[in-house]
């Protein structure tokens, strides 16, 4: 699906301005680049990226899964829509480093558990629906030059990964499971689905 295609490129590129940021944090970059970064996070990430996900695929997602949006990975995800928003206005207006180093780590796992879990279990569900594609839009002007605007940060902070930060596929790694969210398998999987996996798991 284009749509999916399109936030996986967009994920490569805000994953790449996250290690940027946490260089910046760690190294004791510009001052007065806080404030480019949260323009970047505030702008490109949550009001283009973020925004679509939360406007464009998951309703589409509720309406033809039937899945809950209150409870589970819908909400997990869209949860640190918002906590992402009210940090990158935080670093905005402070310019912390410790909040930084809080905005990286959380985008990468954001982008893991998207990734790795909520996209190809959204994919395959709508294809079996016979949902092919959901319709998008483009940046604006202003998108456009935030992203710009990352590049160039980019260019500045060559991007340093947390070496304390786990990464990975899956639900066990993510930090909302198990007290947040049971596992998409639980949350989601109805009956047959899990008749189905057993079934197979059984024979091989
Ligand atoms: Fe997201
Ligand atoms: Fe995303």
């Amino acid at each position: 699906m284009e749509l999916l295609e399109r936030f996986e490129e967009e994920h490569e590129f805000i994953d790449s301005v996250a290690g940027s940021l946490y260089r910046w944090a760690e190294e004791g970059g510009d001052p007065e680049d806080a404030g480019r970064f949260a323009r970047f996070l505030a702008v490109f990430a949550a009001g283009f990226h973020h925004a679509r996900e939360d406007a464009l695929l998951i309703p589409v997602v509720v309406r033809e899964l039937e899945v809950p949006l209150e409870t589970g990975p819908l909400k997990v995800i869209q949860d640190e829509h918002r906590l992402l928003e009210s940090l990158s206005g935080e670093l905005g207006r402070t310019g912390d480093r410790d909040v930084a180093r809080r905005i990286a780590r959380i985008l990468w796992e954001h982008i893991d558990k998207e990734n790795t879990v909520l996209f190809p279990e959204v994919e395959e569900r709508l294809r079996r629906l016979g949902v092919r594609e959901i319709d998008d839009r483009e940046p604006s002007a202003e998108e456009s030059a935030a992203r710009e605007l990352g590049e160039a940060l980019l260019e500045r902070y060559q991007p340093l990964e947390d070496p304390e930060h786990m990464r990975g596929a899956g639900c066990i790694i993510c930090s909302a499971y198990s007290h947040e969210c049971r596992g998409i398998e639980a949350e989601w999987w109805n009956r047959w689905e899990w008749e189905d996996h057993l079934g197979r798991d059984h024979e091989g």
